[in-house]
């Protein structure tokens, strides 16, 4: 049997995860989810944003599928809850692929297609390390390994070699130590592997995606970085509510499928896209050896699309504006008509 941790979280978490339940209910009817509160919920009945305990549980899953978290308000900090499971967990790659779907959708002029792969490193850097705050100073401490940096890359030049077998790395060497080592470490690696590599600096990285974005294939970075330039990117998808990820430690046994937005706590609850979340649940049937039903998945989506239905938060005329929850209804609908 599979189990997995449902953590539906703050904000728009628990509505985005409610359709993805559903869609992957008619898709993947084997699977069994265990809820485990996280964020404010667990704030208020067990006085933490997530237990030892259910960090235990969620870890005796096969897969995590996440919401979000935050409140905006002095409750409690991503950190405390997602910070704690992608560290605890170590679950240090973080892919982000950014999707292509209609000219009318990409809010960037003459593109035509595109299909980037983000690899983000996600259990260290600046997230991790010193933080100290006084009241008139603050200090963030970045760091990274050798070793860190090597599995991380081992990830993304293994996805290139699946892919176009183009890999840019993105750093800031020309001025931080740490992307010195990164670069370095990087080129060292990629030399046994049948890859072509280069290396970008995150400012000019930036611009460049946005205007040539089919000139990229997976994308490298630490840990910052990648999470500046998955939301960045995501106007090339049409909206960050778009959006999927997966955080792997496969050596150890752990993955969290999360969207790559926030948690909207000012969002009405009937509004949110839901296809950031439920695509991220593709993402773990894959991962979960249902390859064939991931596939279906994802094009259910996007025919859902191409037939012209939008949540609010998509560029382009909305031809077909509709809820949460009928974005859910009407992708059942396309399972149902395909099966
Ligand atoms: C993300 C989010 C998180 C991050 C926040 C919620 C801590 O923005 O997953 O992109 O910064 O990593
Ligand atoms: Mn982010």
């Amino acid at each position: 049997m599979t189990t997995v941790a449902v953590l539906p979280g703050d904000g728009i978490g628990p509505a985005v995860i409610a359709e993805t339940v559903k869609v992957l209910e008619v898709i993947a009817p084997c699977i069994e989810y265990v809820t485990v509160p996280v964020g404010l919920a667990s704030l208020h009945t067990h006085g933490e944003a997530l237990t030892a305990e259910n960090l235990e549980l969620c870890a005796s899953c096969d897969a995590i599928l996440f919401g979000a978290v935050g409140d905006n308000g002095d409750g409690c900090q991503p950190s405390d809850s997602l910070g704690k499971l992608r560290h605890e967990l170590d679950l240090y790659a973080n892919l982000r692929p950014i999707t292509f779907y209609s000219q009318s959708l990409c809010r960037v002029k003459d593109i035509s297609s595109f299909d980037i792969l983000i690899v983000r490193e996600l259990s260290s850097g600046i997230y991790f390390s010193t933080q100290e705050k006084t009241r008139n100073a603050a200090l963030d401490v970045m760091s990274y390994t050798r070793t860190e940096i090597e599995r991380v890359a081992r990830v993304a030049f293994s996805h290139a070699e699946c892919r176009k077998n183009r890999v840019t790395s993105v750093d800031k060497a020309n001025v931080l130590a740490c992307s010195q080592l990164w670069r370095e470490t990087v080129s060292t690696l990629a030399s046994s592997y049948p890859i072509n590599l280069s290396h970008e600096l995150v400012d000019a990285f930036s611009m460049r995606a946005l205007l040539f974005p089919h000139k990229f294939d997976v994308v490298l970075t630490a840990n910052l970085f990648g999470d500046i330039l998955s939301d960045t990117l995501s106007v090339l998808s049409g909206s960050i509510g778009l959006l999927p990820s997966a955080s792997y430690n496969v050596e150890k046994g752990y993955a969290l499928f999360e969207p790559v937005h926030g948690s909207a706590p000012e969002l009405e609850s009937h509004l949110p896209n839901p296809f950031g979340a439920i695509l991220s649940g593709a993402l773990m049937l894959e991962y979960l050896g249902m390859n064939n039903e991931k596939i279906a998945l994802e094009q259910a989506v996007h025919r859902v699309i191409a037939k012209g239905f939008h949540t609010f938060d998509m560029y382009g005329k909305p031809e077909k504006e509709v809820t949460t929850q009928k974005m859910g209804d009407l992708l059942v609908a396309e399972l149902n008509l395909t099966e």
